[in-house]
């Protein structure tokens, strides 16, 4: 099989990795990817919105299977365009895709489907939105633009004050383009977050393990939001009663309601979660896999995941056997260039690659890399994953920070804490 991933970030990069690992993949290509997808299989000048140029090349080459990684190009339509074309794809469709493109959209499915998730109201008016934040008496709200904003969009207010000001800078000063035409604004739910991801074929659900991402950049849950600053898996907080719970009140009414709609969900359904005291509630829906997330779950994934995403494309996920994994936890720790998530410099030649990977149990996953001649240099914010599987969570952490300091380039820093939640529950 050839195959095709669509993307340029840590996730395209551990997707590619274990794509090529399948028996039946004779040839891996990113585009555009990145210095790490270059490596470890063939990158295509090619944007990952530019549709037509992709369906071209899936034609050209023949490719067998496609695999998207970010949501823009799923929202914009790519899945459609190359299943016109003939082509199979592992992705939502553009209407299905609106689980993640719109958050009134999919807030109003899980209502409809009683999928347990926090009260909300929608806007498309400030002076509605200010005036339900004066009338509510809970001081904490979480004001979100309803579109794409790439993982920004979301402000989680502490007074009145604060959601006043998040509506502001949504919907009247646009911060985020169209993006804040709508607002949802919802209770601020309490608790440990979770990503659970499931491969899905329009009806078979295909959970795999838990894992937790670590948004805000600086130890301890400090300081701004970033797109993930390192993940683990499995996550310790879901149980496997947690998980039934979860199948059962989230994941499959949610994939029943899709189909309701004539919307039917085939790709990767993750369910951003808040484990409250009441259970667990849904913070968001996405349709891809998540960044970092992908990286320690597939890292501990044995399973052929070739042959899953096809089978999923092709609806037949209910033949998959059972999924195999690795007994080993995984940490992945992201490594960013300065500044980030505010402006940042790229073009640092990046040292020590291979001495990381050398480290029994670790692979480092390129983020934002290109190749200049022989050099690796920053080229993004998020500039690599260095994931380690160990003996136990500990261990794990322990040999992907051995990873990390082995890496030098100007101005490259990393939290120091990527794991220590799960340190709450006894190993
Ligand atoms: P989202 O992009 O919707 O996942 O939101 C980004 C982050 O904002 C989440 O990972 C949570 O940390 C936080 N968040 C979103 N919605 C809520 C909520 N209702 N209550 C508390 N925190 C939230
Ligand atoms: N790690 C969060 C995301 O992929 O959206």
């Amino acid at each position: 099989m050839k195959v095709l991933v669509i993307g340029q970030g840590g996730r395209e990069h551990v997707l590619l990795w274990k794509l090529a690992r399948s028996p039946s993949v004779t040839k891996v290509y990113c585009a555009p990817g990145n210095a790490g997808t270059a490596i470890d299989g063939e990158n295509v000048d090619i944007k990952a919105t530019d549709v037509d140029r992709l369906v071209k090349f899936g034609q050209t080459e023949s490719i067998d299977l496609t695999v998207v990684g970010p949501e823009a190009a799923l929202v914009n339509g790519t899945v459609d365009a190359f299943r016109e074309a003939g082509l199979r794809i592992f992705g939502p469709s553009k209407p299905a895709a609106e689980l993640e493109g719109s958050k009134s959209f999919s807030k109003e499915l899980m209502r409809k489907a009683n999928v347990p998730t926090a009260e909300f109201q929608t806007f498309t008016g400030a002076t509605e939105a200010k005036l339900y934040v004066e009338e509510r008496e809970e001081m904490s709200l979480v004001v979100k633009a309803d579109g794409l904003a790439a993982g920004k969009g979301v402000i989680v207010c502490q007074s009145k004050e604060e959601a006043l000001a998040a509506i502001d800078s949504i919907m009247v000063s646009r911060e985020f383009g169209e993006a804040g035409a709508r607002v949802v604004i919802e209770e601020c739910l309490v608790g440990q977050e979770a990503s659970i991801l499931a491969i899905v074929d329009g009806h078979t659900i295909l959970p795999l393990d838990a894992s937790q991402d670590h948004k805000p950049a600086l130890d301890g849950d400090q300081g701004p939001n970033t797109g993930g600053m390192g993940a683990y898996c499995p996550a310790p907080i879901i149980n496997d009663d947690m998980m039934d719970v979860i199948v059962e009140k989230i994941l499959v009414p949610t994939v029943h309601a899709m189909n309701i709609d004539n919307r039917p969900f085939q790709g990767i359904l993750y369910a951003g979660l808040m484990i409250t005291n009441q259970g667990p509630k849904v913070l968001e829906f996405n349709v891809r896999f998540g960044d970092p997330e992908a990286q320690p779950v597939l890292m501990r994934l044995k399973s052929d995941l070739a042959e899953l995403l096809k089978l999923a494309a092709d609806g037949k996920l209910s033949e998959a056997g059972e999924l195999e994994w690795d007994s080993r936890p995984a940490v992945c720790v992201v490594m960013a260039s300065e500044g980030y998530p505010g402006s940042y410099t790229k073009g640092h030649v990046i040292r020590g690659i291979p001495e990381a990977d050398a480290i029994d149990g670790v692979k480092v996953f390129h983020a934002g890399t290109a190749l200049h001649g022989e050099n690796i240099v920053s080229d993004g914010g998020r500039v690599l994953g260095v994931t380690g599987l160990g003996e136990n969570i500990a261990d794990a952490k322990l040999r992907a920070y051995q990873g990390v300091k082995a890496i030098r380039w100007d101005g490259a820093w990393c939290r120091k804490d990527i794991s220590d939640k799960a340190r709450d529950f006894a190993e």
